[in-house]
């Protein structure tokens, strides 16, 4: 699967090879991560298609995604443990724009604001208070996937829900 997507962006040529080569890949595999901002991937990115291409079973990315939830100080607002302090939890079944990658990726890149500027409605009450933009503080979406990698391995909610591993 990766030949192709490490060529991705290198050369023109590749386009063609990757169109041609695509029946081979799992229709919804999520893509690799581009080491590009956050903000520059969901500039780019079209509604709906971003998918976090790691999984809760992955240990060492769960780490990562807690240690970077500390260190962007994301736990300030919502608990070490991310079960909510001053701001909502994020272990629950109850999301406020949605449950789905695309979205999670979306709201702490763009923060709350512009993410309703983009179109999302906000499906609960009012919070009374903002989710701050982090598209352009977190250095790639590699760390933003690993933070929400980390946020899937918390999950308490109904797992019928689940729409990951
Ligand atoms: C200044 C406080 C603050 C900080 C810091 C903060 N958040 Fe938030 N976050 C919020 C608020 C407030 C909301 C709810 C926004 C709304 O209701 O529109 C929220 C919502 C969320 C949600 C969606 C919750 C839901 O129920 O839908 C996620 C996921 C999230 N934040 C992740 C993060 C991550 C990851 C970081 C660090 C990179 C972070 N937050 C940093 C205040 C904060």
């Amino acid at each position: 699967m990766s030949m192709c997507s490490r060529m991705i962006g290198s050369s023109a040529l590749c386009v063609g090879l990757c169109i041609a080569q695509s029946g081979a890949f799992a229709a919804d595999a999520p893509a690799a991560p581009t080491g590009k901002t956050p903000a520059e991937v969901v500039q780019n990115a079209p509604k709906g298609s971003l998918q976090n291409p790691f999984k809760t079973t992955d240990a060492d990315r769960v780490q990562k995604g807690h240690d970077l939830f500390m260190s962007y100080s994301c736990n300030g607002c919502h608990g070490g443990t991310g079960g909510g302090g001053m701001c909502p939890p994020l272990t629950g079944d109850v999301w406020f724009y949605g449950i789905s990658d695309d979205t999670l990726f979306r709201l702490v890149t763009l923060g709350s604001i512009d993410l309703q500027k983009a179109g999302f409605e906000h499906l609960g009450g009012p919070t009374g208070m903002p989710m701050p933009p982090f598209g352009n503080i977190l250095k790639s979406d590699e760390e933003l996937w690993e933070i929400l990698t980390w946020v899937r391995s918390v999950y308490k909610g109904d797992p019928k829900k689940k729409t990951w591993e």
